[in-house]
Parts: structure tokens; sequence; C-alpha cells
């Protein structure tokens, strides 16, 4: 009972077979056939390999949706070196709201000299090279959310001789936290001293003469420290050729949540114009000089992911590529079979119209037997 309830399924798995196999006496192989077999090998390898490598190969995903966190704060990272003493000037932030944001007491001010050293200079150049290159080419910035933590700190190294100028600058570093609402970073003359409507700086002290608002940007970023990711004003150098310029910074800050394979980090990304121009009340040209820094936060954020192919989709399309060429090749090859049966046949048919049995050429033989048999069943 059981063995014939085996035969059964051994049979029934037979009849299932979409395999069948053909006796090897029956299979004829040719040379058109060879060279066919070898280019679909050759182009089921290259493709392959293409295959292989579109796999290894990661992209990053943008997608957009509203920011909903509205309440937490916002931390901005400075670095700028003012060609000015450090007891001249002052840095705060006012918001919105106009309020004096307290915490601009996190902020440094170093006596520095303003000369770059050969060996920091020659990292501004990189810096500033990669700027220009960022503006021209947007992937690369993909290439930079990628190395992001592996590639080293971009911030400037220290100096290599200590104090062989005297500091006649001042570096102003550090992080401050602040709203999420749009407001003003500034550095102007003089400490600020708060105030109940608004706060004033305390310039009177500081004569006309010493202002000097060149500054180098060496870093400037909102949101977590990253390191390897380029900001676009780090780099950036402003020498002020008058007394009493006011330089303007124009930032709209989007809030970015990027994944890559490495990192997972919430940071903020933002855009950049400027202006600058020389105060000259005489002239109508009016306002404080200084360096000013007014930056929007925008509604909108983005969320940056690292993908990847999936493997079940690789072994798919790899499935997809031998399949498709295997049986494209086939059919061409047929095709191609077919045609030139029909060129030789035509060459022929006069000498062998007469005959119905088995011609001697090589390409017809093989499938006019077949149809003779055919007829005697
Ligand atoms: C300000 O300082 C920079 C750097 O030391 C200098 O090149 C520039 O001429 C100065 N500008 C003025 C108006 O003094």
């Amino acid at each position: 009972m059981r063995r014939l309830n085996r035969k059964k399924t051994l049979n029934l798995m037979k009849e299932l077979d979409a395999f069948p196999k053909v006796p090897e006496s029956y299979v004829e192989t040719s040379a058109s056939g060879g060279t066919v077999s070898l280019i679909a090998f050759t182009t089921i390898a290259f493709l392959t390999i293409m295959e292989f490598m579109v796999y290894r190969d990661t992209w990053m995903k943008y997608e957009y949706e509203v920011d909903k966190d509205f309440t937490s704060k916002l931390r901005i990272n400075i670095d700028i070196t003012v060609a000015m003493r450090c007891q001249y000037v002052g840095a705060d932030v006012l918001d919105l709201a106009e309020t004096m944001v307290a915490s601009a007491d996190g902020l440094i001010y170093e006596p520095v000299p303003f000369e770059l050293t050969p060996q920091q200079k020659e990292l501004q150049r990189m810096l500033q090279l990669i700027q220009s290159r960022l503006q021209e080419e947007h992937s690369l910035q993909d290439v930079i959310f990628k190395s992001a933590f592996k590639s080293a700190s971009t911030a400037l190294p220290p100096r290599e001789d200590n104090s062989l100028q005297s500091p006649d600058a001042c570096r102003i570093h550090g992080h401050l936290y602040v709203n999420k609402v749009a407001g003003n970073f500034h550095i102007t003359v003089g400490k600020a001293i708060p105030h109940p409507r608004g706060h004033a700086h305390l310039a009177a002290l500081v004569s006309h003469e010493s202002y000097n608002f060149s500054h180098r940007i060496d870093h400037l970023s909102f949101g977590e420290l990253i390191p390897g990711i380029i900001n676009p004003l780090d780099g950036t150098e402003k020498i002020a050729s008058d007394h009493n310029q006011m330089f303007q910074y124009f930032i709209t800050v989007v809030p970015t949540k990027l994944h890559t394979y490495k990192i997972s980090a919430e940071t903020h990304q933002f855009s950049v114009t400027e202006r600058e121009r020389v105060i000259n009340h005489a002239a109508g040209s009016h306002g404080v000089s200084g360096i000013f820094m007014k930056y929007d936060i925008s509604s909108l954020m983005v969320t940056v992911t690292e993908e990847h192919m999936p493997f079940w989709q690789f072994l798919v399309r790899l499935c997809g590529i031998i399949g498709g060429i295997f049986s494209t090749t086939g059919i061409l090859h047929g095709f191609g079979r077919f045609v030139a049966e029909i060129i030789f046949c035509r060459f022929r048919l006069g000498s062998y119209r007469s005959t119905s049995g088995p011609l001697p050429d090589g390409h017809t033989s093989n499938h006019l037997p077949l149809i003779t048999d055919n007829n005697t069943h």
C-alpha cells in the first residue's frame, strides 16, 4: 500500500517536471550555438560584475517633512577671529523677541594674531577649494555626508609657532543655545550690557580708528558638532577696507537628520547669502559697523538616509540577468537560424523542389525529418 502511494507521488513529481531531460544523443551542438553561448556567458559575467558594483554602492535618500519640534533649543557653534582687540568687541544673540540670550557668555574670547601660520593657511585654502567645488557640484555633499566622522576634524590646527607675533585679533569661539526662532547673532564694538528694552553696546571708549571688522570664520554650524562635515561659511575670510564696515550674513537653517551606516545624528544644514557695505552716515548709508548673522529656521526638516540595495533584491536582479540573457540569446539564435534557413532554402529551392526527403544540407536536415515523421503517424 505504502509502496503504491510512493510510486504514485513519484509519478506525480515526474509529471510536474518542468525540465524534461533530452537524451544526450538527441542533442546536437553547433559552432554558431557555441559562439552565441560564449557571448551570452560573457554578457552575463559582465552584467553580474556591474550589478555587484551597484549592490556595493550606497546612495543618499532625501525626505522632507514639517519640523514639529519647536520646543528644543538650537545650538550654535562658533569660531570666528576678528581683527580687533578682545576688550573692544562683544558678541551676543538677540532672538525675534528682542530678548538678549543670556548664554552668550558661553563664548571664549582669546587674543590671537590675525595672520595664519603657513600650515594653517594651507588648510584654509583647501577648505575654500572644497567650498567652491561644493557650489558647482551638489553631489559632493553626499560624499561629505558619507565621510562624516571618518575623516579628521576640519578645525584649524593650533599654531605651530607660539607667540612670535603679538596678538592683534580676537578669536571668539564656543557654543551657545538659542530658542528655535529667528534671531541675530552679532559681533560689534564694545561689550553688550543688558537693558530693560533690549541691550546696548558700550562703544564710547573705543576710538573709531581701531575699528576693523576684518574677520575669518573657521567654523560656524548649528546643532550637534559633526567632524568631517563642511559648513558653508567655514574658511571664509573677509578683509575690511574701511574702519566702519558692516558685514551681513543671512542664514537659513534647515534641520537635518542624518542616518548613514557610520553615524546617526541630528544636525542642521544652512544656506547663506552675504552682503557688506561701508557705514557712512553722511552718504546715507546708515547702520552699525560689525558682523551680523541673521538666522532663520526653516519649518521643513530634511531626513538624509544612506541606502543600500537589499541582498534579496540583488539576488532577484541576478536571476533576471542570467535567465533573461539566456532566453534572449536563445530566441535570437533561433531567429537567426530561421532567417538563415529561409535564405539558404531560397537559393536551393529550385534544385530540391521535387524531393521531399531529408536534405543533404546540414542546416535543414535536422528539421525536415521531424515533419516527415509526423506525416507517417
Ligand atoms: C584690518 O586688518 C586687516 C588684517 O590685519 C588688514 O589687512 C586691513 O587692512 C585692516 N583694515 C583697516 C581698515 O584697517
